[in-house]
């Protein structure tokens, strides 16, 4: 048994993780942190963990040395704080963006700040499984991707890897649940701008295709991503649309024949193109608080242009699953322990 703890343990990302951890047979949440909350109860803030947790918030001074610390703090905030938090504990998971981006000047490019602690960017091994399992297992710092980040990442992958298709243009539409931005209300949160929103709030810019195509970059072509999100009426879960275009003339069977050499054996990444039925294709209603990343394709009759598919929750497998999936690698436990709900449907 291991024990760990939680920074940001009130937010939306820090629920999630007392959530699944609840049921890890081999991992003891000790404590999780709450300025605003400190003293009070974690089922006050996570109401779904009433007499499943009975952890009380507590304050960062507070934090007692850990076998793994989970950061899920602001983006911005970890940084300056992560000499601290490794004197905590000889293992740490950031969910946040700090430490994602392995180059400073690209990371400063999208979020027009200087990087404070740009000579700890190379400790950090980026969180996604299915790519980096064996660089995961040997990791004591891990930076958990953005969840635009890893469906998008998880689609791509085995198509550039296996030169398919071109290196631009990538166009990435991705629709977005409300969760996705925390549990700090503002504006652009308020039940009567929020509620029935189908809004474009990221046309172009977004700071995920810096992550994307760091990955992609890693077979010497140079890749452009371009991602525009939309902000659906959706809490949980996003649906990545991305338009590609082949190389040359492929047969839909050589797709199929790609992904599932990739993916064949990933607990967590699931080929969805049906013939028939409602769910056909990749669809986020029904991977609600599963850590499946499922991935779909179909081929344009004319021309030349791929459509792939990706669905996730993003607080599961965009966050706190994905996290906990590299956690059991670090500890080489079985990469699925905690992470088995298939999901509900009717939902
Ligand atoms: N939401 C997603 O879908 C998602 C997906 C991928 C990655 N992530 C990443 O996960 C991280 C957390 O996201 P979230 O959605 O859980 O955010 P959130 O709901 O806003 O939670 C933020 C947490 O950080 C704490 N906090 C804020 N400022 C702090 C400070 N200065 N010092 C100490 N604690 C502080 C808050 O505690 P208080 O109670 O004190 O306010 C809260 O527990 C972010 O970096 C985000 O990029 C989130």
């Amino acid at each position: 048994m291991i024990n760990v703890s939680i920074i940001g343990g009130s937010g939306y990302a820090g629920g999630e993780l007392l959530r699944l951890l609840a049921f890890h047979p081999k991992v003891k949440v000790k404590q999780a942190t709450s300025m605003r909350f400190a003293g009070q109860p974690v089922s006050l803030v996570h109401p779904n963990l009433r007499g499943v947790c009975d952890l009380v918030f507590c304050g960062l001074e507070e934090l007692k040395p850990c076998d793994l610390l989970f950061v899920a703090l602001p983006n911005g905030e970890s940084m300056d704080l992560m000499a601290n938090f490794m004197k905590l504990s000889p293992k740490i998971i950031d969910l946040g963006a700090d430490f994602r981006l392995q180059d400073e000047k690209i990371w400063e490019n999208y979020y027009h700040t200087p990087h404070t602690k740009s000579a700890l960017l190379k400790k950090f091994v980026y969180g996604v499984p299915e790519i980096y399992a064996e660089q995961i297992k040997k990791a004591d710092y891990v930076a958990g991707p953005g969840c635009e980040a890893i469906v998008s990442i998880l689609c791509l992958y085995p198509l550039i890897k296996n030169n398919l298709i071109k290196e631009e243009p990538i166009i990435v539409d991705a629709k977005m649940g409300s969760s996705q931005s925390g549990n700090k209300p503002s504006s652009s949160s308020h039940h009567p701008e929020r509620a029935g929103a189908v809004r474009s709030y990221q046309p172009v810019g977004h700071r995920h295709a810096a992550e994307i195509e760091q990955v992609l970059n890693q077979f010497g072509q140079k890749v452009t991503v371009n991602i525009s999100a939309t902000a659906i009426e959706m809490v949980r879960g996003i649906l990545v649309t991305i338009h590609t275009f082949l190389k040359k003339e492929v047969e839909e069977k050589e797709i199929w024949k790609i992904l599932r050499t990739e993916y064949g054996e990933k607990p967590f990444v699931r080929i969805v193109k049906k013939k028939q039925g409602l769910y056909r294709f990749p669809e986020p209603k029904i991977l609600q608080g599963t850590n499946y990343c499922d991935i779909g394709f179909e081929k344009e009759s004319k021309g030349s242009r791929l459509v792939v598919l990706g669905a996730i929750d993003n607080l599961v497998k965009g966050t706190a699953g994905n996290a906990v999936q590299c956690l059991n690698l670090m500890f080489g436990f079985e990469e699925s322990l905690a992470l088995e709900f298939p999901g509900l449907h009717p939902i």
